[in-house]
């Protein structure tokens, strides 16, 4: 299924290094059947010419507010839209989008237009990390915009850091998804998809258990969005949710029990996500009865527990992908890096749960998703739903193009 077919999508290109990319994405569009009309800012052409864009997309390049043939180009543009996508989008266009100022007539389109805005962000890392571009895009994102990348690595001038623009592979992916509200694309339809949710419990005895502060809100996001996607999902968790229509859902308390289940339903699995928080130690001998006060402080023996998803990565089925977790108080990166090698995972997904409204209970999250690869890229403050879901787009779009590049050998 191809949600881009036949769907009228702007394509806004803004000026920095980055508008070379958008020809390929402007190419993706295309082959998938969207019909394309490329909108740059007078910036834009500093890095390309128009000529590219007149040739690739399936209309002429636009670029004023002013046109002889229809007085009002940002109108018709915006109401006929079914996707407004801007790759990449400067700190200019992002501020004057979310302050509603508008100059050119891509600004004027976004605020015209009532339909599904895709923003992909390229940008040096002082200027992305800037306050006023950090509440722009909290702004957009509290109005239902969707935010692609950017991701981390080489920028213009040979430095290093947050604010490259994702792939084309990406930003497709994820126009795909915003134009697919009722969840028909269902993008990983045929996938079976396990994942694992909330703090192991170790016990003490009958009454006590070592614990964590795991929600199991993470799990479940990625448990549902998969669902909605048309994965067949089972959800290993010593939580309990609302239950999730469709999945399987396995309860466990214990690592050893998640070690167990998880084993036992990876075993089919396309996706393995390992979003539990699992113990790493557990009591050697756990009392029968409850241990009395009276009887002074006991010494309670440690032991290792399993390590699940190290296990799955040393007997990873051919084409699975592993998905790992890190919670992390300090060097996250590093952390993570550390993680991604030792476990055999395709990605981690680090977090540093000291953070503000992120990890552990917040309905929020942010992440540095770290691919096997040498990839990374880090997912802004923004609903443990949609952390999911840029995970997921990820994963996804990673396997659609591993596949795509099997049926060309
Ligand atoms: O090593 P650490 O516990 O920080 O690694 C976190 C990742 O490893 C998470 O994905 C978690 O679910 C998984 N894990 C596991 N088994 C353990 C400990 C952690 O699968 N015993």
């Amino acid at each position: 299924m191809n949600s881009l077919a036949g769907k009228r999508i702007v394509l806004g290109v803004s000026g920095g290094i980055a508008a070379y990319k958008a020809v390929e994405i402007c190419r993706r569009l295309v082959d998938a059947g969207a019909h394309v009309i490329p909108v740059l800012t007078k910036g834009a052409t500093r890095f390309i010419g128009r000529t590219t864009f007149d040739a690739l997309a399936s209309e002429p390049v636009q670029m004023s507010l002013f046109d002889e043939d229809d007085p009002i180009p940002h109108t018709t543009l915006g109401q006929t839209a079914d996707c407004v996508l801007v790759a990449p989008a400067t700190a200019r266009v992002i501020g004057a989008y979310a302050a509603g100022i508008s100059s050119d007539l891509l600004t004027a389109t976004l605020i015209a237009t009532r339909a599904p805005v895709v923003i992909c962000p390229a940008m040096h890392t002082e200027m992305w990390e800037h306050p006023a571009v950090i509440d722009n895009i909290a702004t957009l994102v509290e109005r239902g915009v969707h935010i692609v990348g950017p991701e981390s690595g080489r920028l213009a001038g040979g430095d290093e850091g947050a604010g490259r623009l994702s792939s084309p592979a990406d930003i497709v992916a994820a126009v795909g998804r915003a134009l697919d509200a009722g969840g028909q694309l269902a993008d990983m339809a045929g996938l079976s998809v396990v994942v694992t949710a909330g703090g192991t419990r170790e016990p003490i005895d009958p009454v006590r258990y070592i614990g964590n502060r795991s929600s199991g809100k993470q799990g479940y996001a990625f448990a549902e969005e998969a669902a909605s996607r048309g994965a067949k999902v089972t959800i290993v968790t010593t939580v309990e949710r609302p239950d999730l229509a469709g999945a399987t859902v396995v309860k466990v308390d214990t690592a050893q029990e998640m070690a167990a289940a998880t084993a036992k339903a990876a075993k089919e699995a396309d996706v393995v996500i390992m979003a539990a928080a699992v113990a790493d130690f557990r009591p050697v001998d756990p009392a029968g009865v409850k241990l009395k006060k009276r009887d002074g402080v006991p010494a309670i023996e440690l032991e290792p527990t399993p390590d699940i998803l190290a296990s799955l990565g040393a007997s990873k089925p051919e084409g699975q992908t592993l998905v790992g977790f890190a919670a992390e108080t300090c060097d996250v990166a590093g952390n993570a890096a550390a993680k991604l090698s030792g476990k055999g995972a395709d990605y981690i997904v680090a977090n540093d749960v000291t953070a503000e409204n992120a990890g552990f209970a917040y309905d929020t999250n942010e992440v540095l998703v770290l691919a096997s690869d040498g990839r990374t890229h880090p997912v802004g403050l923004r609903s443990k739903r949609q952390v999911a879901q840029a995970v997921l787009d990820m994963v996804v779009a990673d396997r659609t193009s591993r596949a795509d590049t099997q049926e060309n050998k």
